[in-house]
């Protein structure tokens, strides 16, 4: 009957998501996005999470000279958080439209971010922020 199949269905991408989704902001995300500020995006790809969020947390906050993980690394991981599994996923271009964005609003340095926010080999714990 159509409405099992769909209820499979609906179990089925439950289970894919529960797979790629992440308490965890990868390292190699953050290396490979963090790190390379002012490279270009190509103009088809997209991510509508990262191109409406607020970023006003993360800009207001994190603000040199003075940047400590307190001020830059927190806020950052309330914005990515809720989106890991596609930061995560380095074929995704969220990751890199998300620091391209932050770059551009808050005018930071290059690799402020993958230089500033470490927490251990699994990367950064989201625990908090999920
Ligand atoms: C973004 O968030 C700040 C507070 O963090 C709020 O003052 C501001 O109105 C928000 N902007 C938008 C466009 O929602
Ligand atoms: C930067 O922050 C640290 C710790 O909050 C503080 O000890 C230090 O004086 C600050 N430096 C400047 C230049 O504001």
């Amino acid at each position: 009957m159509g409405s099992k199949q769909s209820l499979l269905l609906v179990f089925l991408s439950f289970l894919m998501l529960g797979f790629v989704s992440s308490h965890h902001l990868s390292n190699e995300g953050l290396e490979l996005h963090g790190s390379s500020s002012g490279r270009s995006l190509q103009q088809d790809q997209t991510c509508p999470e990262v191109e409406n969020m607020n970023y006003t947390v993360l800009t207001s906050q994190c603000k040199g000279p003075n940047y400590t993980q307190e001020r830059c690394c927190e806020p950052m991981k309330q914005l990515l958080c809720p989106i890991a599994a596609k930061f995560n996923d380095l074929s995704s271009p969220c990751g890199r439209i998300f620091f391209c964005n932050v770059d551009y609003l808050g005018n930071y340095p290059p690799r402020l971010f993958a230089g500033l926010c470490k927490e251990g080999k699994k990367g950064l714990d989201c625990r908090k922020y999920i």
